[in-house]
């Protein structure tokens, strides 16, 4: 989707920086996705002013975190993609609490509270994406969650059109699903976390980053697992155990290291990797009854 010239120029009136014809394939860490006008916000407190122009001229819209869970359609996007600002992202630390801006790396948070030593978040060290796409989904690994951790959120409602603060109480955090609403933006987060030696933080980092390294194909392009697990079982031994590593559909491919990622060799398409998926959940239906649930998100035409 394109935005009109006075659009633009009312945008970057708002300090907004506009890209236009931007390929969503370089901005996801799958490498699939289509075209469309990219709006970077430079400051989070704009974002009311930002909305209200996108509803005044009926231009839909979607806001991208770290673009490294979900899966976007190909060719020209009917919506225009809103980023936060990712340039220095604010995170500090207070006594036992860090506050930090939902466009920072999360990795780099765990590693700038452990310099601070504040730990328990070990295992979230090696999950792609930002602090805002970790809170959208409780992102967790390793027997962490973040949500646990949260004492408070500031995010933009769109349904009160306005910035607001959660307390981490009201907030329900559940595997990979969580009580935001599907439009909430999540703009800072609070997190109170238990004090621990750096060197101690740093040699359970070590150990999640080992596990991962020697079972998750982490040089080729994913968005990390597609499915969710369900209860009680493991959605990456289901698919293994059907034989279905290196299977494909033009350029997607189930990894041939860990079933329950789905990786890009080549070039492939949202349709390929969609074919792929329903596939490989047919497959796993036809074997054991078990519906598989998407955890990748899936933004289609
Ligand atoms: N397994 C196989 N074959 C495979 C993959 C796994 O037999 O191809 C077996 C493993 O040997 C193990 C069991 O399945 O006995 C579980 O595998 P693993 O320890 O790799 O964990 P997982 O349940 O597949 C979950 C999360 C990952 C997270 C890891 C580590 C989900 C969907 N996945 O994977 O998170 O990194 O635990 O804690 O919850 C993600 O959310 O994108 C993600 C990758």
């Amino acid at each position: 989707m394109r935005i009109n010239e006075k659009t633009v120029a009312h945008l970057r009136e708002l300090g907004a920086e506009v890209r236009q014809g931007v390929s969503m394939a370089g901005q996801t860490s799958l490498g699939i996705g289509g075209t469309t006008d990219e709006i970077l916000l430079v400051r989070c407190e704009t974002i009311p002013d930002v909305m209200r122009i996108l509803a005044g001229e009926h231009i839909p819209h979607k806001f991208l975190g770290g673009g490294t869970n979900v899966l976007i359609a190909d060719g020209e996007l009917p919506w225009v993609m809103l980023r936060l600002p990712t340039a220095h992202p604010g995170m500090r630390v207070e006594g036992n609490a860090a506050y930090v801006d939902a466009s920072a790396d999360l990795g780099g948070m765990v590693t700038f509270c452990a310099k601070h030593d504040l730990g328990g978040m070990e295992g979230l060290i090696g999950v792609p994406g930002s602090v805002g796409g970790a809170l959208r989904m409780n992102a967790g690994a390793y027997g962490t969650q973040i949500g646990p951790h949260v004492k408070e959120v500031e995010l933009y409602r769109a349904a009160t059109g306005r910035i607001e603060t959660l307390r981490g109480d009201d907030i329900r955090f559940d595997y990979r699903h969580t009580s935001f609403a599907p439009d909430d933006v999540m703009l800072r987060v609070k997190l109170e976390l238990p004090s621990k030696p750096y060197k101690e933080i740093l040699a359970g980092i070590k150990v999640c980053n080992q596990k991962r390294r020697s079972s998750q194909p982490l040089n080729q392009k994913s968005a990390g697992c597609i499915f969710k697990n369900p209860p009680g079982g493991s959605a990456g031994r289901m698919i293994d155990e059907l034989g279905l590593k290196g299977h494909r559909v033009g350029d997607a491919m189930v990894s041939d290291r860990h079933a329950n990622f789905f990786v890009n060799a080549g070039h492939a398409g949202c349709g390929d990797m969609l074919k792929l998926m329903d596939d490989v959940r047919g497959r796993v239906r036809a074997a054991t009854g078990v519906e598989l649930e998407n955890e990748v998100i899936v933004w289609r035409n």
